[in-house]
């Protein structure tokens, strides 16, 4: 067993920008509530709600006791957080009214006497992105940003900016407030429990990481499959769409944490320094090859969960003749010594049949000296399945004899499961982020480089896009998305791999290790000739 000496952070201030806003109900104050309840917050510690709205202290407590109670937090646990629910205060102002910064300077000053917060703090900026500069703007302005012998931290969301040339201009505002060092940037995928796992099981293992390179494998998959539609979100959606939402970040993400060389150490900037050279190793999309590498989609009217569901045209605020793309999928080259030759498939889409999250290896086939003429449908593949979500774990497919048979190899599965039947709930991914900035562990944060990087690949295919007029393929919802990306794959001989949760139902001859509804689900969704692989 291994103990973790963990030290708590240091007194400080938590202010939120758009303390009324989605993100603070539904992610925020579950996860300061549930940091409270497990005595993971600064000993000296309140937080300052800032909105536009008329509130009262008392009103804001009980909208963040009955946050984190409709995120799953059980009277325990709420109960406690009650030493955290009575520091918590309100604050009405204007985000862009520059007469309010000097009355919150003031406020914060006196919270600082009443908590013994030392005049550190965390600023989070929980607000539409065309706040953030102007916030930013303001902070500074009114020196809240530095104060020598103490710190100053600012936590922004996605969107960073709406393409590259957005994003500098944004980086340049928060740095010249707050300088690089305090910048937190937030991708909420970095704080899922598999993402830092990843690290651990591909340098921490002699089984995996001698083979990790394009000597051993065939092809790399990493999907982000949602059955959620835009919810309400069409206004923010419609002028992003799937690759500046999902791809320009998480995607890329899971990419350079997949594809990266083992960091000198294991600091921020070292892991920070090795995703960056993959970025930068990214063959560029041009307009010779942008048919053979990216699929735009986009759902129309389908069905999901036997229901019928709208297409996207017909959600709220789209443009009903919205050509923005809910559906993305790539076929990439890292262009190094590790990765030459090896396909990475991305792919994400919203309104498709399961929720998953995966990272999925393929082998190479053996030369079948031994199970002559054999091929490899008949043997299987060998499979390394990361999964990130629905279950978090680690699934490997190899070939073993079936017992009793004559000669018969069928496909074995050995499955881990870090979070299914053990009661264990993995933390959410904001309560590890807000953690680590309290502690100004920016590991898990994305830096400057990383983004412009990604803005730079990412507007490399949204120019050509544009520049070609490129149309949306449209999918009915509930389907694995359009035609195109299977023709993406085929084109190399390759096909995806379905979510874990369905290759559990794919081979009558397998066992089948889960049951019950998720499997029928699968079952339902894949007719006949999709299931091969
Ligand atoms: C967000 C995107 O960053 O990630 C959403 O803006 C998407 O469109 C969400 O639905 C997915 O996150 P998760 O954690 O639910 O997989």
């Amino acid at each position: 067993m291994s103990i973790a000496v963990v030290s708590r952070p240091e007194p400080c201030l938590m202010v939120i920008f758009g303390a009324t806003g989605d993100l603070t109900q539904r992610k925020l104050y579950p996860a300061l509530v549930k940091l409270a309840a497990e005595g993971r917050l600064p000993e000296h510690f309140a937080v300052v709600a800032v909105g536009r709205r008329e509130k009262t202290d008392i009103q804001v407590r009980k909208e963040a006791s009955r946050a984190a109670a409709a995120a799953g937090a059980g009277p325990a646990t709420i109960a406690g957080a009650e030493g955290l629910l009575q520091h918590i205060h309100y604050f009405q102002m204007d985000f862009d009214e520059e007469a309010s910064y000097p009355r919150l300077r003031q406020r914060l000053a006196e919270l600082d006497e009443v908590y013994n917060t030392r005049g550190n703090r965390i600023y989070f900026l929980a607000v539409a992105p065309q706040y953030f500069g102007p916030i930013a703007d303001l902070l500074y302005q009114h020196g809240m940003t530095y104060q020598q012998g103490t710190w100053q931290r600012v936590v922004v969301e996605k969107p960073f900016g709406q393409d590259l040339a957005s994003a500098r201009q944004l980086n340049e505002r928060l740095t010249r407030a707050f300088g690089e060092r305090r910048v937190f940037r937030i991708d909420h995928y970095l704080g899922k429990e598999m993402l830092q796992n990843l690290m651990v099981i591909r340098f921490a293992n002699t089984l995996f990481e001698p083979l990790w390179n394009g000597r051993f494998i065939e092809e790399v998959q990493i999907s982000i499959n949602e059955t959620v539609g835009v919810e309400g979100r069409g206004g923010y959606y419609d002028g992003s769409g799937a690759l500046r939402d999902m791809v320009q970040n998480h995607m890329l993400q899971l990419l350079t944490l997949t594809a990266m060389e083992p960091p000198v150490d294991l600091d921020a900037d070292s892991i920070r320094d090795e995703k960056v050279k993959v970025l930068r190793s990214l063959r560029p999309i041009t307009p010779a090859n942008l048919e053979a590498s990216v699929v735009r989609g986009q759902y129309g009217p389908g069905t999901l969960d036997g229901k019928p569901a709208a297409g996207y045209r017909q959600e709220e605020r789209v443009d009903p003749g919205s050509n923005t793309e809910t559906y993305v999928a790539l076929k990439l080259h890292i262009d190094n010594f590790r990765w030459s030759g090896v396909p990475f498939y991305l792919r994400t889409g919203k309104r498709l049949p399961v929720r998953s999250a995966e990272i999925v290896v393929r082998f190479r086939e053996q030369p079948g000296v031994l199970y002559f003429g054999r091929t490899s449908s008949e043997l299987g593949p060998n499979l390394l399945v990361v999964r990130i979500q629905p279950e978090e774990g680690v699934f490997l497919q190899f070939n073993a004899r079936q017992p009793g048979s004559q000669g018969t190899i069928v496909p074995v599965r050995m499955d881990y499961c870090q979070n299914c039947g053990t009661g264990l709930n993995s933390p959410e991914a904001y309560e590890r982020l807000l953690a680590d900035v309290m502690r100004g562990d920016s590991t898990l944060f994305t830096r400057w480089d990383e983004v412009e990087y990604a803005w730079e690949f990412v507007d490399q295919i949204a120019g050509l896009w544009e520049q070609a007029g490129t149309p949306v393929e449209l999918y009915p919802a509930g389907s694995w998305g359009p035609p195109g990306a299977d023709r993406l794959l085929a084109q190399s001989g390759h096909r995806w791999i379905l979510p874990f949760q369905c290759l559990l139902t794919e081979r009558p001859d397998v066992q089948v290790i889960g049951s019950g509804p998720m499997v029928e689900r699968c079952q339902s969704r894949f007719p006949e000739a999709q299931v091969e692989r």
